[in-house]
């Protein structure tokens, strides 16, 4: 098999899972280049990263970027904080929709992205059926690779406060204690053990749509790191 290095793209890079995800990729060293998309400035002082501020509207103007082999797409919002369902749907359907038609139309090998547990475009919960829609949408596409995680509620140190997911995370701290058996599915898990799940998906060579439930990015996680 050919030695090619591989070159990653991350929409999301600055969330929870994006960032965790960003330095995995960083400390596998099997990526000769990773794009971080951001709509603010951060750093990165690694060379092998690169930073680049974009307005997520405009996002096919930046059809360079998208001339890699593997996008992550670890795009998010709440509707508290969107301020309006029109608004959570362009983060969480619109711009992955565009991104994952766009990796496509650049040839790339593998698109990864985040969902969530109960995603469902036919759920009457609005936050399920957008997740549910913009997996249907992206699995209509040609990509080679498609790679769905649907985590249950993430658990990980955030510099904003989030007091509903605040007091479930406390919660599912006593809960994940009982959470065996049948419940092993809605077993809070770690943003970290997404992205690692994340990242042994991309040195796979598993090709089509591939969904993970939650309790299977966790057994991928402990697998392979
Ligand atoms: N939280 C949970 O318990 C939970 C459970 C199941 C599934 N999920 C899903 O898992 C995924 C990752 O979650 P997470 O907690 O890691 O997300 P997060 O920490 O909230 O990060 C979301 C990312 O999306 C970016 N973003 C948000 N609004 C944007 C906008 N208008 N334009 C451009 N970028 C925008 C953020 O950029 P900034 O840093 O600039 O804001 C950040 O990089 C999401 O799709 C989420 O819905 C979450």
């Amino acid at each position: 098999m050919k030695n090619i290095k591989k070159t990653a793209l991350i929409l999301g890079a600055t969330g929870l899972v994006g960032n965790e995800l960003g330095k995995l990729l960083l400390q596998q060293k099997n990526y000769e280049k990773i794009h971080l998309l951001v709509r603010r400035p951060i750093t990165s002082n690694n060379s092998t990263c690169e930073v680049h501020v974009v307005d997520f509207e405009q996002l096919h103007t930046y059809k360079e970027l998208f001339q890699v082999t593997d996008v992550f797409c670890c795009l998010g919002t709440t509707i508290k904080k969107a301020k309006s369902k029109k608004a959570f749907r362009k983060v969480d359907y619109e711009y992955p929709v565009e991104a994952a038609k766009m990796a496509c139309e650049s040839g790339a090998e593998k698109f990864l992205i985040i969902t969530a547990m109960g995603s469902n475009p036919k759920s009457r919960i609005f936050y399920n059926q957008v997740k549910g829609e913009v997996e249907e949408s992206i699995s209509k596409l040609t990509i080679p690779s498609i790679h769905i995680f649907r985590p249950s509620l993430l658990l990980g140190k955030r510099d904003e406060f989030r007091f509903g997911e605040k007091i479930a995370e406390k919660a599912s701290i006593l809960l994940n204690l009982i959470m065996v058996g049948p419940l092993r599915p809605f077993k809070a898990i770690e943003a970290k053990n997404v992205a690692a799940a994340m990242a042994s998906m991309a040195r796979t060579g598993k090709s089509g749509v591939n969904i993970y439930p939650s309790h299977e990015i966790e057994r991928i996680a402990k697998e392979n790191n």
